[in-house]
């Protein structure tokens, strides 16, 4: 068997189109676009080129988007100061803090004090806590795991019932996305560095998201044949023979994977530019709810 390989950025630049139109519907009712505020503290070069790709990609569909760019110096106080200026300005309707934050600084407290309405992020504790719990509904959703189900829809996955494999518990994506399958009726089963015989476990899945940042650490003969893959790893790996001597593979090693999956995701180019899509149409969103429309 040979998968369908899923191109995320076709889906991704498809659904930009519409969040475009949805912009200038906005601005030319409203006399001013739909804003996202952006706070990135340090210097880490992939959160740096992360917080570019996502303002870009904003102002290319029409939007407005301010920056606090801070240095890794930066106090709890001067970040603190940052998200509440954002909460303040009437023009921004969307607040991404980039995470990881340095150790010095409080995660915790800075991710509560954005503004429920404005965290476009989904990681406001109330908005997490509201996704964890049967019969609530967050405000917003993570935007990476958001991607992942959008995926998994233009795949053809049947979540009801399946059977569902995270590969990964982070905040940002294993554990956000294990909930969102959950309430998508999946049987969700949830591994990590600890887990035994995760081979056997994924077996079993009918659907896999691997999410662990492991270059090509699934193999094609841990997976039930026809299962749908998402891949969410981007690690970059050594390799003499590309343009600047690396190149980014997945979590999946996809030449075994693709031999046995039904469909799988690509990388680069599958679920990286849905995070960024995802972040947008929420943003968007929300500038349409604090105008009290729904669409
Ligand atoms: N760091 C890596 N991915 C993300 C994300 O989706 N949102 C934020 N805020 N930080 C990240």
């Amino acid at each position: 068997m040979s998968a369908q390989i899923i191109d995320g950025q076709a889906i991704a630049d498809e659904i930009r189109t519409n969040i475009a139109a949805e912009v200038a519907r906005f601005q030319a009712q409203f006399g001013y676009p739909p804003g996202l505020g952006v706070v990135l503290v340090g210097d880490n070069p992939a959160s740096a080129q992360y917080v570019r790709m996502k303002r870009r990609a904003c102002e290319s569909a029409g939007m407005k988007s301010v920056g606090h760019i801070l240095p890794a110096s930066a106090t709890q106080a001067e970040v603190e100061a940052a998200v509440k200026a954002l909460n303040d300005d009437p023009t921004i309707h969307g607040i991404l803090v980039q995470l990881p934050l340095p150790p010095h600084i409080d995660e915790p407290t800075i991710l509560s004090m954005v503004s429920l309405e404005k965290d476009v992020d989904g990681f406001h504790p109330i908005n997490i806590g509201r996704l964890a719990m049967k019969g609530r509904e967050p405000l917003f959703t993570p935007a990476t795991p958001t991607g992942c189900m959008v995926l998994l829809e233009r795949m053809g996955a049947q979540l009801e019932g399946a059977n569902a494999v995270v590969i990964g518990r982070s905040n940002i994506v294993g554990m956000p996305v294990a909930l969102m399958l959950m309430k998508a009726n999946a049987t969700v089963t949830v591994c990590h560095s600890r887990t035994r015989d995760l081979p056997e476990i994924v077996r079993r899945a009918d659907v896999v998201i691997a999410a662990i940042g492991r270059p090509n650490y699934v193999k094609g003969n841990w997976l039930k044949p026809g299962a749908i893959v998402i891949d969410v790893g981007t690690n970059q790996i050594d390799d003499p023979t590309a343009p600047r001597g690396y190149r980014y593979v997945g979590d999946v090693e996809v030449a075994t994977a693709q031999e046995v999956a039904g469909a799988i995701t690509k990388v680069p180019g599958g679920v990286g530019p849905m995070t960024i899509t995802l972040l947008m149409q929420n943003t968007l969103k929300s500038a349409w709810r604090s105008v009290g429309a729904t669409t």
